[in-house]
């Protein structure tokens, strides 16, 4: 049977379930550390360059670049409860993080108002109208100055088809199951995903759908953005275990410079 997809699913999953279900990627000092580290190794951000963290969540990679001596980030994210979270954290912290919530599409930040963009852990194909991510990658080149560049992080398209898992299911802690059924459609991931607690009931029952890029197409995509020098890095994987990650398994890792 197909998994049925509403369109705006994305406006609505990342909320603190989302911050369970997907723990071993995102709330994981360690990966973000491994990937913070490749962002430094790919860019050569300095103190005083200007930061967008786009679609940033609930600021992980921010966070730590501030912790590594970052002195200005802005995060913007759609979930206004991931952007509450970054906030909390960062004045708990004494960051000089903004967090700002809003669409990536249309960020309404001055052109030119940041050195590097990121564009981390996974977060473009959400929305249904395939020129989404083209609008979002056009939007990161109008906000970079010149000489400026971005990073995209998204899932390994090439590999995800190759070792495609219709089924998967996880346990967090004693508490929580994570179910998740899976299909390919026309270059989508459709999911199906049930949570658990054994103690509670059912947390939640949701479905979503993810377009997927091989490694060309990202490079392609950039180029159409604007962008320019553009580099990839495929079957990046910040995980030391071997385990079903969702969609954080292998992926591709690209910069790209602003002419
Ligand atoms: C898988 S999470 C990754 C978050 C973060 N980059 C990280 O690595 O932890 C994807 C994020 O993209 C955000 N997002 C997706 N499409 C967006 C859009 N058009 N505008 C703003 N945020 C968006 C979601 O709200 C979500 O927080």
């Amino acid at each position: 049977m197909s998994i049925v997809v509403d369109p705006d699913w994305w406006k609505s999953l990342f909320d603190e379930v989302y911050l369970l279900t997907d723990a071993r990627s995102v709330c994981n000092q360690e990966i973000t550390s491994l990937e913070v580290d490749l962002i430094s190794e790919l860019l050569p951000i300095n103190a005083h360059h200007r930061i967008l963290d786009l679609c940033g969540g609930h600021g992980r990679h921010s966070m730590e670049l501030l912790s590594r001596g970052a002195q200005c980030c802005v995060l913007l994210d759609y979930s206004r409860g991931l952007i509450g979270r970054a906030r909390t954290a960062a004045q708990e912290k004494k960051y000089n993080l903004s967090c700002v919530q809003g669409d990536a599409r249309w960020t309404g930040f001055s052109t030119g108002s940041f050195d590097y963009v990121l564009l981390m852990g996974n977060s473009l194909g959400y929305q249904v109208e395939h020129e989404s991510d083209l609008q979002i990658l056009m939007e990161a080149n109008r906000v970079l100055s010149p000489g400026g560049a971005i990073i995209v992080d998204v899932v390994d398209g090439a590999e995800l088809k190759s070792s495609f898992r219709p089924q998967a299911w996880h346990e967090i802690g004693e508490d929580i199951l994570v179910c998740r059924e899976r299909e390919l459609e026309d270059g989508l991931v459709k999911a199906r995903e049930i949570v658990i607690s054994k103690k509670h009931g059912q947390v939640r029952d949701c479905t979503y759908a993810i377009r997927y890029y091989k490694p060309e197409a990202v490079s392609a995509l950039l180029g159409r953005a604007g962008f320019e020098r553009v580099q990839v890095l495929s079957g990046f994987s910040s995980q030391k275990m071997k385990s079903d990650f969702g969609f954080m398994n292998y992926r591709t890792i690209a910069t790209a410079f602003k002419p």
